[in-house]
């Protein structure tokens, strides 16, 4: 193997998508110093691919928008489960984090007299998703980096993080390697941040290219000593592309609803009107992924299993101006002008809802110098996630982690090393390097499978069940497996250590969703079709000495008093407007 190399800064931040990025220039605006460790090259992070928009109560089209409506639409849709104060900070702190980022240079749709423009989203009461076409994430993304890089923050792209640093409860840092030549590093740090992403490429159908979102952020929480909450409330979004392998799932996005988007199932028909006739195409993603799935299920899907997707009444120049990418992911991949005729789509993993429990304020994690933001973070979405907040929490909660990483980094009085724990995780990676006769590949595809099968879009005690004896055997191949550094690069190594990741995953949410015997949300038990009241609780995975995992639930955090009257003024305004239709 081969000499370890050192890099010691204040903060380390893992994960260079809209989160890691944003909490990497707060600390640097707290004088701090930050590196920042990529798993592909940063400007590549998994934040280009969203898509449609981000969120914020400006009230640019719609002046009547308040973050207190923002505040109930979220908590409202996640159906109880999400942290009120998380929820609260996401609305109140939202505007600025967009203003920032239109200062920073982000080339958000504008009006005529330079406010953002706002669209519709799916379940927010009002136009409320700020968006550049529908690249908003790339968008974001690029803006951020282009900071990073004026700031001069170093990036340490293409590097693998394969542990953190843990010494009696306190992480100091991370070993990683990087994927092309294998050397390894081991970055010290007086407090780390983890900014990974989720675990949505589980499945079989995910919008998530091939070697993200494994899961792998989580699995590092966890054997921290962290706890990962809610793993089972995935989102499956309702528009993802089907047909060839390699693209089944890509995102199409929820703007193409907003701009006016109507579904149609094999017989023709809008069947979105028996499903939720007020709202529609802009119903929740949980309904409508649930609608598309009951549709092709029942045998009115299209040729490639999915339903249609229609936006060809709207004008070419249009859909151009509003959905560029969309467009030309059609005409790219299947030779398909979408202004001329209907996208067959169909639900596909989109977004881990819960993640590792962190507190409201600062995104702290259970273990001391540990912070997570963004998608790996649990608290925002609950149940089910308004398109559109995901981005918003990025920069808010990438901003408020990186501030008190910051602060924590100024109070320590010297920065810990431990011989043991860096010895332990150089160990560690050197076991998984050896001859074997199973092919990493296709077990990662085995495991895809057995999610999409046994926990997709909906569930069953019995098909739970299945999956985690088939979840077993998965992972009796784990030390099997062939991994051989070449010259030609790590790649074994790196994606042995995502399914080893995704396993973990796996388990906590198979577990997870076995004990909510209930249907909530994104979240549907065949076997248990109705919301469950006492499971008005958030379910975290721990694991015990022995690194068996148990799932233990937990209380929701109580609505205070002034969030409760604001619940209560917009289930009035809702009725009000019921009354006035
Ligand atoms: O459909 C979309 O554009 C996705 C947005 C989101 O997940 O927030």
């Amino acid at each position: 193997m081969s000499e370890l190399r050192t890099n010691v800064c204040n903060v380390l931040v893992i994960g260079a998508g809209a989160a890691g990025l944003r909490a990497a220039i707060e600390i640097h605006r707290m004088g701090a110093e930050v590196v920042v460790v990529a798993k592909r090259s940063s400007r590549d992070a998994h934040t280009v691919l969203a898509a449609g928009g981000i969120n914020a109560a400006l009230g640019t089209r719609d002046p009547e928008d308040t973050w207190e409506q923002h505040f109930a639409d979220t908590y409202r849709e996640g159906y109880s489960l999400s942290d009120p104060r998380v929820v609260e900070i996401v609305s109140t702190e939202a505007p600025a984090a967009i203003h920032e980022l239109l200062e920073w240079g982000c080339p958000f749709a504008l009006l005529e007299d330079g406010r953002i423009d706002q669209r519709f989203f799916g379940a927010h009461t009002y136009r409320r998703t700020c968006y550049a076409g529908d690249y908003t994430g790339r968008a974001m993304l690029h803006t951020l980096a282009a900071r990073v890089g004026e700031l001069g923050v170093r990036i340490a792209d293409n590097h693998y993080v394969s542990s953190l640093l843990v010494h009696e409860g306190v992480c100091f840092g991370a070993l990683a390697f990087d994927q092309d030549y294998g050397e390894r590093t081991a970055f010290f740090a007086d407090a780390v941040i983890l900014a990974t992403g989720g675990h949505t490429r589980l499945w079989r159908r995910s919008s998530s290219r091939r070697d993200e979102n494994n899961g792998d952020g989580m699995y590092l929480a966890l054997r921290a000593g962290c706890r990962l909450q809610d793993m089972e409330l995935v989102q499956f979004h309702p528009t993802g592309m089907v047909g060839t392998e390699d693209l089944a799932g890509t995102l199409v996005t929820e703007a193409v609803r907003g701009e006016g988007g109507r579904l149609f199932n094999s017989e023709d028909e809008r069947f979105m009107t028996r499903y939720d006739s007020d709202r529609m195409e802009l119903s929740t993603r949980d309904r409508i992924a649930l609608a598309n799935y009951t549709e092709i299920a029942e045998g009115r899907g299209g040729p490639h299993g999915g339903v249609f997707l229609d936006i060809s009444h709207q004008d070419k120049g249009f859909i151009l101006d509003k959905l560029p990418r969309m467009y030309r992911q059609f005409i790219e991949h299947q030779m398909l002008d979408i202004s001329k005729q209907p996208m067959e789509v169909a639900p596909t993993a989109h977004y881990s809802m819960g993640g590792v429990v962190v507190d409201s304020e600062t995104h702290a994690t259970d273990v001391d110098g540990l912070f997570a933001a963004g998608e790996i973070a649990s608290g925002l979405h609950g149940a089910n996630r308004l398109g559109g907040n995901s981005l918003t929490e990025t920069v808010v909660f990438g901003r408020r982690a990186g501030r008190a990483a910051a602060e924590l980094s100024r109070k320590r009085e010297s920065q810990l090393r431990s011989r043991s724990a860096l010895d332990a995780a150089q160990d560690d990676l050197d076991s998984l390097v050896h001859d074997g006769d199973e092919i990493v590949r296709p077990v990662q595809r085995a495991l895809r499978d057995v999610m999409w099968e046994c926990c997709g879009v909906v569930r069953s005690e019995d098909g739970l069940e299945r999956g985690l004896s088939r979840l077993g055997e998965i992972e009796q191949m784990m030390g099997d497996i062939d991994v051989r550094p070449t010259a030609e690069g790590f790649g074994d190594l790196a994606h042995v250590l995502d399914l080893r990741a995704s396993l973990m995953a796996a388990r906590a949410t198979l577990l997870g969703a076995l004990e909510r015997r209930e249907s909530r949300g994104a979240h549907n038990r065949s076997d248990h079709p109705a919301i469950e009241r006492k499971l008005q609780v958030n379910l975290r995975a721990r694991l015990d000495q022995s690194g068996e995992m148990h799932i233990e639930s937990e209380p929701v955090a109580a609505v205070p008093p002034h969030l409760q009257r604001t619940l209560a003024a917009a289930a009035e305004l809702d009725s009000s407007r019921g009354l006035l239709e």
